[in-house]
């Protein structure tokens, strides 16, 4: 048996049960996602930074427009006056998501996903733009992930799409998935699929740093389908985190699963935005060269390698331009670190920042490499190359291995030579 046996039922659709997680700032890229829609899964783009992320891809100037107009605040902790431009934030998002979802070609969808812990210094404001802004470019379906707002369905029913676009939700426990449930049922509108992410996956995790490793995502998945069970609630459940093989897939979708949600296999994929040379990092790593830490400003834990440069950073805070993990009112922990070490530092000595890192400029520049628990497995995927480097498999090869492979092997993608 593999996953080819399983198709996911999705609002009168039919899909391979296979979808690419969202990783934010462009990780997921147009072209990640893309690769599976041909294939008939489900790809996720993110619109984390979406700004930035237009900027690059279509030399617009959100950022360095930002950046000008509240260059007075660049040193002033108080950010709070540095907020977006509502409909230059819809601009940006409508462009990035017709951009993508005009190259479909297959029988697959693509999803965005939404972090709603970008609180941008006007979290609900900015919220409703992003997710009303996606729906009107085209987007297949909301996933609604990281910082869960319960208010979130509330303020996008006035949409014309409401109804008719898919929505999903990711949670790690059915605590969340009751609350969230409990809004739903008052509007009459319950999310078209649920993800469960367990502990090992990537980005933040929705656990205490220190107790991921006390809970498994089979627990976590099995309650999750008894309480629907006895809800007698019909919604399709997805499984995400550590499932690294076809065969993992399998054993989530004889379990009742409708389908997986991967991510780690694919940050080494070619049409993945990381640098390539990040790639091999990501290749490379051991067991112990992975961590769960509280770097991130958002509060919550996030996995990265300990190589991730931005563990080192002391830079400036760059809200102005950036901005989009502040929170209402303009504080970020970051900021506060950056201005406590700046005025303890003695003459000559260099600034050292402990706790928290500037997650905007390090999702920007790449530099915050976080990653699935099983990322030190990538070595299993791929071939070594003469040079010692590590072949970069397609995104299709990776797709097809979940999709056909059996008894938990790997199928590696066929060698290239170098020149
Ligand atoms: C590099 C990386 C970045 C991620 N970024 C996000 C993100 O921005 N938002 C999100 O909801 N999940 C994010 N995730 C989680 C994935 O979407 C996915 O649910 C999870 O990692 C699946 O587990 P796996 O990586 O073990 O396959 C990220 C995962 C990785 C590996």
């Amino acid at each position: 048996m593999n996953v080819d046996n399983f198709r996911l039922q999705l609002g009168g659709k039919e899909y391979v049960p296979i979808i690419i997680g969202g990783m934010g700032v462009n990780i997921s890229t147009t072209e990640l996602a893309l690769a599976a829609e041909k294939l008939g899964g489900i790809g996720h783009i993110s619109d984390a930074l979406i700004g930035y992320v237009c900027d690059r891809l279509f030399k617009t100037s959100y950022v360095g427009r930002k950046r000008k107009h509240y260059a007075a605040y660049s040193n002033n902790p108080d950010k709070s006056a540095v907020l977006f431009d509502l409909e230059e934030l819809a601009e940006a998002q409508k462009k990035y998501i017709e951009y993508t979802v005009s190259q479909k070609t297959g029988k697959g969808a693509i999803f965005l996903n939404c972090m709603e812990k970008l609180t941008m210094n006007s979290s609900i404001e900015t919220l409703k733009v992003r997710l009303c802004a996606a729906m009107d470019g085209g987007i297949d379906g909301l996933t609604l992930a990281a910082g869960l707002n319960l208010r979130t369905l509330d303020l996008i029913q006035e949409h014309k799409r409401f109804r008719d676009v898919k929505i999903g939700i990711i949670i790690s426990s059915v605590r969340a998935l009751s609350i969230f449930l409990k809004r739903a049922i008052r509007l009459d509108r319950l999310p078209d699929y649920i993800v469960v992410e367990g502990p090992l996956a990537g980005g933040h995790l929705g656990f205490g740093a220190d107790d991921w490793k006390k809970v498994d995502l089979q627990s976590i998945f099995t309650e999750v389908l008894a309480f629907l069970k006895k809800e007698e609630l019909n919604i399709p459940v997805i499984a995400a985190g550590g499932v690294f093989t076809g065969t993992d897939a399998v054993d989530y979708l004889k379990m009742g699963a409708s389908g997986v949600q991967v991510a780690t296999r694919f940050t080494i994929s070619k049409e993945s935005g990381l640098p390539a040379e990040v790639k091999q990092n990501y290749i490379n790593a051991r067991e112990e060269d992975i961590v769960v830490n509280m770097a991130s400003t958002t509060g919550y834990p996030m996995r990265m390698l300990t190589a991730s440069p931005t563990l080192r950073y002391a830079i400036k805070p760059n809200c102005e331009g950036l901005g989009y993990l502040l929170e209402n009112g303009g504080t970020c922990t970051y900021i506060n670190e950056y201005y406590q070490a700046l005025a303890a530092r003695k003459p000559g000595e260099p600034l050292v920042i402990k706790e928290k890192t500037c997650l905007c400029t390090g999702m920007a520049n790449y530099d915050c490499w976080t990653c699935g628990q099983l990322t030190y497995r990538l070595k299993e995927t791929t071939n070594r190359l003469p040079n010692g480097k590590w072949q970069l498999p397609s995104a299709e090869d990776i797709f097809l291995d979940y999709q056909f492979s059996r008894d938990h092997s790997i199928k590696l993608p066929k060698p290239e030579t170098i020149s």
